[in-house]
């Protein structure tokens, strides 16, 4: 059998299906993950489980409904998660239940309930899964979005807060995105008592140059006054109180013991004192990983300076150099490129009062969760190499109904082989076949007609030169793993 080299003839274009029926649309907020992604996302959840391993954390799943007064009571009534971003329904029994708008609270709950605190300390526990809120869609903010989540409780060492930015800074780096860690301390409660009287001092004399939410911050949460993204207020910002210079000495010590394990490490970071996170847990050490600032250019793209609220960098310490592959930008691409570059690739920091705060024992804890949409979305947008996955290295064709059974029993042969083959069986037409081989770009095909079944036997097709050879059927399998070079 000898075959032409296939040519891609123009596809006539589809009529337009007029239906009289409503699609039902997702709902806003929401995304579908389509298979083009999934590259994206099994490197992605790939990196998490290796440095999850890697750093000796076990697996928890919790479940996605929990008690709404469990984010109530951690989060903190007065965040914008609980005040306005929570799904909270009353179920079937009356009960008030919330879908999780972040996953800390629970892996709390959880350790808790199932006794851990009974287990050698510390406990480390990473997970991955959606998250709610009903947040203002926008670039990069979802109302069902993914988290990935490493926490260490049992453990007040700031060994353990470094080992928590070490592993979130890997998770970014490893995967080929350049970041910066923006790094604050928030003192324990006393040290914030003392702070806030002279943060809300500086601010009431100031009160006139505020925007309306700061006024109301300024009453009913004084901390959140420094994440105010208002134009108007940054100059206030900038020059508040700096919590840092109010911390008590056991705080202070804490915080510095962090920045050497970070510099030992040669993590680079930079102090942000406006950084105070929009969760009320967090004591002390609170942190966040922000993307570099990324021009869409078909240029790599150099570490620059890390934008506004990236005041001073401490550590001297020099980013790891990433390798990064940047081809021309296609315009698909321009929309992901709007996301913010201060937007937070994910956020953490320690709470060491939580697990009391849920009825445990007094537990310190720190933990970091990166948001894995925002990940992918990075990756997507720089254009950064990921494994392929199902990258087929041969197609089985078949021509007659005969040969549409050998070719299954083939595939088969191929499948328990793990050598990834690809088939259009529901085609009759073998130039169908091969011109689909030829735009997946597969570079052997395997094809078997009627005379090939007579004779037991396989073509082995080069895709690029044409060039076949006749096999026979049983001896295929090992012919074509030379050829691929599985052997
Ligand atoms: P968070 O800062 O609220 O912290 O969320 C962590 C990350 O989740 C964010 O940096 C972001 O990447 C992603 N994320 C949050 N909201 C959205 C959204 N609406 N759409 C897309 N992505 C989003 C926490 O949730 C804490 N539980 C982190 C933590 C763990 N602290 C200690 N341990």
């Amino acid at each position: 059998m000898a075959f032409n080299h296939p040519m891609k003839k123009p596809e006539a274009p589809k009529e337009p299906y007029k239906s009289t029926k409503k699609t039902p649309q997702l709902l806003r907020g929401m995304r579908d993950t389509l298979p083009k992604d999934d590259k994206y996302w099994r490197a992605v959840y790939g990196k998490a489980q290796e440095l999850a391993d890697a750093y000796g954390f076990g697996r928890i799943d919790t479940p996605i409904l929990e008690e709404a007064s469990l984010f109530t009571r951690a989060v903190g009534r007065q965040t914008d998660i609980v005040e306005k971003e929570m799904y909270v329904f009353e179920d079937k029994d009356g009960e008030k239940i919330s879908l999780r708008p972040e996953a800390t609270a629970s892996v709390v709950r959880a350790y808790i309930q199932h006794g851990m605190l009974n287990l050698p300390q510390p406990v480390k526990l990473w997970y991955w899964g959606p998250m709610f809120r009903h947040d203002r869609p926008q670039a990069g903010r979802f109302r069902q979005f993914t988290q990935a989540g490493y926490e260490i409780i049992g453990d007040d060492s700031p060994v353990a807060d470094a080992q928590v930015i070490l592993v979130a800074y890997k998770f970014y780096t490893e995967l080929g995105l350049p970041v910066n860690v923006q790094l604050n301390s928030i003192g324990t409660a006393e040290d914030r008592t003392r702070y806030k009287v002279e943060l809300v001092n500086y601010y009431r004399a100031n009160r006139s140059k505020l925007c309306d939410n700061c006024k109301v911050r300024l009453v009913k949460n004084p901390m959140r006054l420094l994440d105010c993204k208002e134009e108007g207020c940054q100059p206030i910002k900038e020059n508040a109180p700096r919590i840092l210079e109010f911390l008590a000495e056991e705080s202070r010590k804490h915080f510095m013991s962090l920045l050497e394990y970070l510099d030992e490490l040669s993590i680079p970071y930079f102090l942000n004192h406006t950084l105070v996170r929009g969760l009320d847990y967090y004591t002390k050490t609170v942190f966040e990983i922000w993307p570099e600032p990324f021009t869409p250019k078909a240029e790599p793209v150099a570490p620059v300076d890390a934008g506004p609220g990236a005041v001073l960098s401490v550590s001297g310490a020099v980013a790891d150099e990433t390798p990064i592959v940047i081809k021309e930008k296609e315009p698909k691409e321009a929309e992901e490129a709007k996301m913010p570059a201060q937007v937070a690739l994910c956020g953490g920091g320690r709470y060491d009062l939580l697990v009391e705060e849920l009825g445990g024992r007094p537990t310190p804890a720190c933990g970091v969760a990166p948001g894995i949409e925002r990940a992918v979305q990075q990756l997507r947008m720089r254009q950064l190499a990921v494994p392929e996955i199902n990258k087929h290295e041969l197609f089985v064709a078949q021509l007659g109904e005969l040969a549409k059974r050998k070719a299954l029993v083939l595939f088969e042969m191929l499948r328990l082989e793990k050598i990834p083959a690809a088939e259009a069986f529901s085609k009759g037409s073998l130039k169908f076949q091969l011109e689909a081989a030829n735009e997946k770009k597969i570079p052997y095909a395997l094809i078997i007609g009627q005379k090939e079944v007579i004779d037991k036997t396989v073509i082995i097709r080069d895709m690029d030169s044409g060039i076949q050879e006749t096999v026979d059927f049983q001896k295929v399998v090992s012919a074509v793993k030379r050829k691929i070079g599985r052997e």
